[in-house]
Formats: structure tokens, sequence, C-alpha cells
């Protein structure tokens, strides 16, 4: 909509607060015959975000980025209040990979007071995220569906990072026939493989340097599985081994398995996908990578 040529400053995104405003602006666009893509987020952009963005600004004609830090995925002990919040830099960022609208809204707007429907995730949030975070999907699928409603989006746009996210808001479109694509786009790495990610900036530089481990027991069930391996169990153990030589002991787990049911393999193959959950100090670390990738 409002994109510059031919300066140097790209033009800012319209930044939005209130969902009247919200409504009216996208129901112009759509009106026009212009596409949505949507990208939801809880700030703290980085490079994976923006390539998230960036996809939709090159796909869609209209391209909303959501930023809210959504307190119904968080557990009682985990980081929502000190979660990072860092909108001037966020509306920049946006501004240069040349997003339309920013949609910001406050608690209190999404969740009214007597607020108290929720979503009831599928069956693929059980495992593993599922598991570990009770009641975090149950808070994911609920804000994610509701964006869905007040951003009449034709694409949405997630990160790989978050795999299991990904399969559960993809299983929750299918299941409730909501009218929107859902994409996933590879994540992205920093140069020594450490996938981006907003609580990357509570590490210390110490913990920086041992959360590699993280993306590199991957790597390591990648290459057992190129060179022929297909026993989980023996991989599994390996891929325990490069966290706990690196110092990481907290593992929430390391799991080998079946790219849409999430369900543990016994015998691995080129679809079979690798994550792992494990604390580098006190930050919770999540990867995964497809052993063919
Ligand atoms: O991946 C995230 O940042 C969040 O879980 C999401 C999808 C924006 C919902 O709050």
């Amino acid at each position: 909509m409002s994109r510059s040529a031919g300066t140097d400053a790209p033009a800012k995104p319209l930044i939005v607060t209130d969902r009247d405003t919200l409504a009216a602006v996208l129901a112009k666009v759509r009106s026009d015959g212009q596409t949505i893509g949507l990208v939801p987020t809880m700030g703290a952009l980085h490079d994976g975000h923006l390539s998230l963005v960036r996809r939709a600004v090159r796909e869609c004609d209209f391209t909303v980025v959501t930023i809210f830090v959504n307190p119904t995925q968080f557990g009682p002990q985990e980081d929502f209040a000190r979660y990072p919040r860092t909108l001037e830099a966020d509306l920049q960022a946006l501004a240069q990979a040349q997003a339309d609208l920013v949609y910001a809204p406050t608690a209190e707007q999404i969740y009214r007071p007597g607020f108290s429907t929720f979503v009831d995730p599928p069956d693929v949030a059980q495992p593993l995220e599922g598991h570990c975070r009770p009641g975090h999907f149950r808070g994911v699928a609920t804000i994610v569906l509701k964006l869905f409603h007040l951003v009449p989006a034709h694409v949405a746009y997630f990160g790989r990072k978050d795999y299991q996210q990904w399969r559960v808001i993809q299983a929750m479109a299918e299941d409730l026939d909501l009218p929107i694509r859902v994409e996933a786009c590879p994540t992205v790495r920093e140069p020594d493989g450490l996938a981006m990610s907003s609580r990357n900036r509570y590490l210390t530089p110490a913990e920086r340097q041992q959360a590699v481990a993280v993306s590199r027991c991957l790597l390591h069930a990648a290459q057992l599985a190129a060179q022929g391996e297909t026993r989980a169990a023996m991989m599994r153990q390996q891929m325990r081994d490069v966290l706990t030589r690196s110092g990481i002991t907290r593992i929430d787990y390391v799991a080998l398995v079946d790219p849409l049911t999430l369900t543990e393999v016994e015998e691995v193959h080129a679809d079979t996908v690798a994550l792992v959950a494990a604390f580098v100090g006190g930050t919770r670390l999540i990867d995964n990578r497809q052993l063919k990738e």
C-alpha cells in the first residue's frame, strides 16, 4: 500500500492498535482485490521473522505483521514477564522489509474481561512441547485462530524453527476449514548453526558458545542417517551425547519423529524429523531438522 518508490528511506508500515481500524483497512484491501499475507509474531524480531515478512511481501499484495506477546501460551514459571519487547526496533526492521501494516494490540483488546473460550488443539499438539509445556498449544491455537479472524489473510507464514507449532496450526486450519493457506519457511541460522530465536538474547557469551551444540546434535543425527544408520534409539542416544559433552544436561527431549504425526519412530527415514529442546543455562532452546535437509 504505502511502499516508497525511488526514495532512500523505506515507507513506514501503517501501525494499527485497534480492531475497528484494522477491519476497515483490510476490508478495503480485500475489496480492491488484493491478496493479504499474514506474519504473526511476538515481536523481538530477528532475521528469521524478517525472512517470513520478505516472503509474504514477495508473494502477496499486502503484508500484515502482528506483534503480540500472547500471555495464554506461557506457563506460570515461564518468561512472559521478561520476554523481550522491542517495538521501536521491530518497526524499523519491518519498514526495511516493506511490511504494509503492523497490528500491535494490547492484551486487554485481545482478551476482553470475561474471556473464557479456548481452542482444544489437535492431536499433534500432544507430544514434545505439548508434554513439556502443558497448555502452551491451547494458548497458541487460540491466539492464532483469533488473529486469523481479525486479519482475513489469504496466506499465513510461520517458521519451521517452531516445527510442532506449524503442524498444530496447519492441522487446526484443516480441521476447522479455515479459509487460509498455512505456509512454513526455512529456519534461519547464525553462521555457526544456532537457529535464530528471540530467546537467544538471554544467553551469556559462554552460554552462546555452548548453545551451538543444540543444532550440532541435529546435524549429527543427519550425518548418521546419511551414513546409512537407521536405528532411532541409538541415534537419540548419540544426540544426547553431543549435548551432554558440551555441558548441556537439562534436556527436555531429543526426538526422531514422523513429520506429520510427530510420533517417535523406531527406524529413521529421509523425511524423519529430529527435534531437540534443552536448557542452556536458564534459557530453553528448541530446534529441529529434517534428516534429508
Ligand atoms: O511463534 C510465535 O511467535 C507465536 O507462538 C505466535 C505464532 C505469534 C502466536 O503467539
